[in-house]
């Protein structure tokens, strides 16, 4: 390659497909791959090659897919109806600088290596194609080479014969070349397709190019595995799993300790700093923070956390916005709602819930306790079954404890309601009005025995005759 880093490159993806073999009311390209739609994933690659536009080719759900993936550098082009992909790239080229470079994108190949699509830049020649050798190429138009190492055309599957279907050299679908070359080359498929009455395919510029001699170079994927597309949930599952492989093997790398690296989900972004540890089946989702030291138990979900530094999530708990300082346990089994802040080395048991709720440092929450719309000041101790009882049916509430206050088990905290530094609630209370500071305040019907009482007992069974 020489003078074409000069000239402007332009990006078309595709995505006006049904994808009608995922059998979802979901346009293919906003199904989800490791947490984000897969049009995202192609849009982070065009985004990356720098380029002077991008449009999107926008049809099935066109509303829903621009409402997603909006962006000041994206220009839309619809494409009413679904005629091929020949037709979708003469739409989005309609309008374009002949003299510019274009890369063609599937909105449906979401894994393409940059390094891949950059390779295809450097090999200049007039069309250049992106395939890929695969080991079964069932589903994916075929690479004829004629002779051998010169691209001829590209048979879809459906058009093939048993002689093609051999080929293991498949399509990725990714191809750039001039803007102006690929209008010409386009309008000679649009003739061949109503000739045929069929589909106009993208794929047919390799041909119409040949025709008028024009250089036409291969470039094979340095990681076949990454340019399948994904038409249906089968291969969307397989590229999760390969995603989520990639993902885990980054944070291998740059030292996090997974227990497993195949039972790992990263479906946002994690920042980690020494020694953490994750144990299997974990997820993370949107934005995860992990200071020194974490350790994570199996099966927990983190969705927008920050843990601080040698804190311990324990097995199964379930976390979502909330931040967990230094030094703090959670769980098993425990369940932080957005709101929830553990201060430094506060602790969360089994089967504690909280929400908006802050715990202080060294506060201790450890069994079947509901924190909603509450403060609990330093090293307090929160007894088994406490609840607070925030909502009236119609409005919230808020709870304030002060610090080292010791609230009995099965207390229902009443809010509004305000327990002062050092109180004492006994168990089973139910607060109403606020407990004053260092005072043991309770509320508890008498305890009574009664002498004659006696434990009705069943009537004998009549002896039968
Ligand atoms: C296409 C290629 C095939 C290649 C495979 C790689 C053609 C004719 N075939 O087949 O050679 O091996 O991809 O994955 O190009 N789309 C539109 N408008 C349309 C039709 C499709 O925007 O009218 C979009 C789809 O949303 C999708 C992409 O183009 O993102 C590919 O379309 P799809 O129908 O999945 O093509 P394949 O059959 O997979
Ligand atoms: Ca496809």
């Amino acid at each position: 390659m020489t003078d074409d880093v000069t000239i402007p490159l332009h990006v078309v993806v595709l995505a006006a497909g049904k994808g009608t073999r995922m059998r979802s009311r979901l346009p293919k390209v906003l199904q989800r791959l490791g947490g984000r739609p897969l049009i995202a994933h192609v849009l982070q690659r065009a985004r990356a090659l720098e380029p002077r536009s991008i449009t999107v080719v926008v049809g099935h759900e066109a509303d829903r897919v621009i409402q997603t993936t909006d962006a000041d550098d994206l220009r839309f082009v619809e494409q009413a109806v679904q005629n091929g992909t020949g037709h979708a790239v003469a739409l989005a080229l309609a309008d374009q600088d002949p003299s510019e470079r274009v890369v063609v994108l599937y909105g449906d190949v979401p894994l393409i290596p940059e390094s891949d699509i950059k390779a295809c830049l450097d090999a200049g020649a007039g069309l250049v194609i992106l395939g890929a050798e695969v080991p079964d190429p069932t589903g994916y138009g075929r690479l004829v080479e004629h002779p051998p190492g010169h691209l001829e055309r590209i048979v879809e599957e459906r058009d093939a014969d048993e002689a093609i279907r051999q080929i293991r050299r498949i399509n990725t679908g990714i191809l750039c070349a001039a803007a102006g070359d690929l209008q010409r080359w386009l309008a000679a498929g649009e003739a061949e397709a109503n000739q045929r009455q069929g589909e106009w395919y993208l794929t047919d510029v390799v041909a119409a190019a040949r025709a008028e001699r024009q250089p036409v170079a291969l470039v094979l994927s340095s990681l076949p595995e990454a340019v399948l597309g994904v038409n249906d949930r089968s291969q969307l599952a397989q590229q999760e799993r390969q995603y989520q492989r990639a993902r885990a093997d980054d944070c291998l790398r740059d030292g996090l300790a997974l227990a497993d690296p195949a039972r790992f989900d990263l479906r946002g972004e994690l920042v980690f700093g020494q020694d953490c540890q994750v144990d299997a089946n974990v997820i993370l989702e949107g934005m995860v923070r992990l200071g020194d030291g974490v350790r994570i138990g199996p099966g927990c979900r983190l969705r927008d956390v920050t843990v601080g530094d040698d804190a311990v999530i324990d097995a199964y708990s379930l976390l979502e916005s909330c931040e967990i300082g230094s030094g703090c346990r959670v769980g098993p089994f425990a369940r932080l709602r957005p709101g929830a802040r553990l201060e430094a080395g506060a602790r969360v048991g089994n089967f504690v819930e909280m929400k908006n709720a802050t715990l202080g440092p060294d506060a201790k929450a450890n069994h079947l306790t509901y924190l909603g719309d509450a403060t609990v000041g330093a090293r307090s101790n929160i007894g088994a079954g406490t609840i607070t009882c925030n909502y009236d049916g119609v409005n919230k509430h808020f709870t304030r404890i002060g610090a080292d206050a010791f609230i009995g088990s099965n207390a229902a905290l009443v809010a509004p309601v305000a327990v002062g530094d050092g109180a004492t609630i006994g168990a089973g209370t139910v607060l109403t009005r606020d407990a004053p500071p260092g005072k043991l305040t309770l509320t508890r019907s008498p305890q009574e025995t009664r002498p004659d009482w006696e434990r009705p007992r069943k009537a004998p069974h009549p002896a039968k005759d």
